[in-house]
């Protein structure tokens, strides 16, 4: 990670950090569950069951349609998590803070959106060959039409991202850099900053994926000046189904809504509809009112927590695990670049990924195994699948000694 602070969390600090998290303390196939697939989703604290479970029994009720109260309460807790959000991010507006239903949805809204407006026939979307299939295959869907091209920005056997071909690919047909912030296979953690300063330097919007990013990693939208930013809830301690797509005003008033239907209009006739004013004229239909709710009670908790602090941790916990790994004979790392986030992947000689990933699960240890939803990527390191350990706040370096005891355990039986 982009850190140089190391940090110890107090033995007293984990043990209270997991007593929030009830779903951490239990038996999977008679041992203790090592949850190391937090780059998949990550575990919810009580905190946002609780605030989930009060808006259900206590306000449940549609936002922006009622006079009554429940409606009321129920609009201000939503629009009180959007306040939230943009506080996080610190966006410039909250009207620039659009809730989606994750990052694919976000990405896929930009896609179509963006495209519409602003893109011709033949024009190009820079992405890199880290990408996650949600940053790939919208561009390709949305743009067939216009035969938009999709131009890849490469990456060295570490998993980084030439940045000098990243340069020198840069023409006036690219008309949008779009890529992640941190790779969910390699861990990569990218240079957005500079990617964003050179794109805009060609006069390039640039769309950050910060998925594996936004609870990791401080982020200020503004200080990066980035042009679109995607995230999800449930990658960051809230629930599953809501998302955020940030965009600077000026791309959200000049592109057409995604979809129709309720609240995104202004008026409607059966000859013409005018759009209601933002955020609300990409938010059509009933939103997903307790995840954004409880998306806000998760910001609350990463707040409380230090996000530097946080941040800190998890850097020393991947170093930790990334010596232990390379401490295993014929283990060969996928993704070993210096600026390096708590997704770890790894393959091993002669083993199939599935079969080290089940052999742990005997062991109550959770890991994801597979191509990750980056088969180019795959293809690039020329492998079928890894094996990926990701962290959380919540791992700690006793879970990793376990973890490499279970995967010794797993290659002798293997090696039989
Ligand atoms: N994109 C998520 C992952 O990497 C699901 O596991």
């Amino acid at each position: 990670m982009e850190t140089n602070l190391t940090c110890s969390l107090s033995p007293e600090r984990v043990e209270k950090v997991r007593s929030e998290f009830p779903v951490l303390n239990q038996m999977i196939n008679g041992s203790p569950l090592i949850y190391l697939d937090n780059a998949a989703t990550t575990q919810k604290p009580l905190r946002v069951t609780k605030c989930i479970t009060q808006y259900y029994n206590g306000y449940n009720s549609n936002v922006h349609r009622g006079v009554h109260q429940l409606s009321q309460l129920a609009t201000i807790a939503y629009e009180e998590s959007r306040e939230k959000i943009a506080g996080f991010i610190h966006a410039a507006h909250k009207h620039e803070v659009i809730y989606t239903k994750g990052t694919t949805d976000g990405i896929n809204m930009v896609a179509y959106a963006f495209n519409k407006k602003f893109l011709a026939v033949g024009d190009t979307v820079m992405i890199s060959a880290m990408e996650h299939h949600a940053n790939i295959v919208p561009w390709q869907i949305y743009g067939e039409e216009k035969e938009i091209r999709l131009k890849v920005i490469p990456i060295n056997e570490h998993g980084e991202l030439d940045m000098d071909a990243f340069s020198a690919m840069l023409d006036e047909k690219v008309k949008l850099v779009s890529v992640t912030y941190v790779s969910n296979t390699l861990g990569t953690v990218n240079p957005i900053k500079d990617i964003i300063r050179i794109a805009h330097q060609h006069g390039i919007p640039v769309l950050i994926d910060a998925a594996q990013a936004i609870a990791h990693i401080a982020i200020d939208v503004q200080e990066l000046d980035v042009d679109f930013l995607v995230f999800s809830g449930h990658k960051m301690y809230g629930p599953t189904g809501i998302g955020v797509l940030y965009a600077k005003e000026k791309w959200l008033e000049q592109m057409p809504p995604y979809q129709g239907g309720g609240d995104m209009i202004k008026q409607v006739t059966f000859e013409k509809t005018t759009y209601n004013t933002l955020p609300y004229k990409f938010e059509a239909g009933t939103p997903s009112i307790s995840a954004a709710i409880g998306l806000g009670a998760a910001i609350d908790y990463l707040q409380d927590f230090g996000i530097e602090e946080l941040s800190a941790y998890e850097h020393e916990l991947t170093n930790y695990t990334i010596s232990k790994l390379l401490q295993v004979d014929g283990l060969r790392l996928i993704g070993s670049a210096k600026a390096h986030a708590g997704s770890i992947s790894f393959i091993m000689n002669g083993h199939h990924n599935s079969d080290i990933g089940e052999l742990l699960n005997q062991q109550g240890i959770a890991v994801r195994t597979g191509h990750h939803c980056t088969q180019p990527l795959m293809k690039i390191f020329n492998i079928r699948g890894t094996v990926r350990a990701s962290l959380a706040i919540y791992n700690t370096h006793q879970e990793i000694d376990s973890f490499l005891g279970g995967l010794n355990k797993a290659l002798e039986i293997l090696r039989g």
